[in-house]
């Protein structure tokens, strides 16, 4: 089968091209992105996969890069929440109409299965937990808006028109290639590239605060598993496995990985962060029952040793 990756020189894009690539079941794998938050340097890592570089933005691009395939992952976005609420017309356009391209050419094209990767923001200022799919979503940043729309677009082109769609939402999602240095870089990566490199580690808010993390590669097989067994869901799917873990935790096995002490830097708390999220996981069991994710001490371990290597 052939498999179109949008997004996939980013980090979870590049991690599922790679998982892809192993199989036997998979006979090409094409990329598009344009480069903007993904790296060339992705690319050496999946040299067998297709690219095309361009926007989701770009109709064109989109409809060659489709032309024959039997799925999309649909991954490409601006992803952090801080930037869109910087630049929040820029994460609607990418992310929502965007979407909304992807998924008319998944049409066009005889209604190719298409994964799409929403996000656990929506959920926003709910703040029941475990968070469960039929909980009412209150989104607080535009990133969340537009993730919202991402899902929104995606089940209602399910509904009415008959595409074979699968809308996930991931949680914090990390591991090897979630790059670090960036002014919207995610917690673990900025972590541990500041306890690797001596420097104080920069913590919004008091480190109470946690999240369900999720090893990319767990997410890879979760995707890779739905592509394959072409598997779709009236409802958007939490792709998460309910873990409850404080980033004074994350800190805390970070300095236990690099054998080292490690110091914090307390800042205050951004806008538009939730304190805490966790995955309810009923339905993800239901879709795929045999699915063990990776244990958070051995991803972060998997990690660290990433890091390290650079
Ligand atoms: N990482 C997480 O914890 C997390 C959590 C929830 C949702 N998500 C979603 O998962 C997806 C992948 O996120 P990631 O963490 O790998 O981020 P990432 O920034 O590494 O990957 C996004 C990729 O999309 C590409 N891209 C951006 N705009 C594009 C456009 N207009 N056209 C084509 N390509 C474009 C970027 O260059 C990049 O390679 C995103 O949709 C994101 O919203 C991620």
């Amino acid at each position: 089968m052939r498999v179109l990756v949008t997004g996939g020189a980013g980090f979870i894009g590049t991690n599922l091209t790679r998982h892809l690539l192993e199989l036997s079941e998979v006979d090409e794998v094409r990329i598009l992105d344009d480069l903007s938050t993904g790296f060339r340097s992705n690319l050496d890592l999946v040299r067998e996969a297709r690219f095309f570089e361009g926007s989701i933005l770009d109709f064109d691009l989109l409809g060659k890069a489709v032309d024959g395939v039997d799925s999309i992952v649909h991954l490409a976005a601006r992803p952090s929440v801080p930037r869109s609420i910087a630049e929040p017309r820029a994460a609607h356009e990418v992310n929502s109409t965007g979407t909304l391209n992807v998924l008319e050419v998944a049409r066009a094209a005889g209604n190719i299965h298409t994964i799409v990767a929403s996000s656990s923001s929506v959920y926003g200022a709910n703040p029941t937990l475990p968070k469960h799919e039929d909980l009412a979503t209150r989104p607080v940043s535009p990133y969340a808006a537009s993730k919202l729309a991402t899902e929104s677009y995606t089940l209602a082109w399910q509904h009415s028109y008959g595409l074979p769609t699968l809308a996930f939402r991931f949680f914090n999602v990390y591991g090897p290639l979630q790059a670090a240095g960036h002014a919207y870089a995610a917690a673990i990566p900025t972590f541990i590239d500041a306890a690797i490199n001596n420097r104080l580690i920069p913590l919004h808010g008091d480190g109470t605060q946690s999240r369900d993390f999720t090893y990319v590669g767990t997410v890879a097989a979760v995707i890779t598993r739905c592509v394959i067994e072409r598997i779709t869901s009236p409802t958007p799917v939490n792709l998460a496995f309910g873990s409850n873990i404080t980033l004074n935790e994350v800190i805390e096995g970070i300095g236990r990985e690099l054998n080292q002490s490690v110091d914090v830097e307390y800042l205050p708390s951004r806008p538009g962060d939730v304190k805490h999220s966790q995955a309810a996981n009923a339905e993800l069991a239901r879709l795929l029952p045999h699915l063990q994710p990776v244990s958070f001490d051995d991803g972060l371990r998997a990690t660290v040793d990433w890091f390290r290597k650079l």
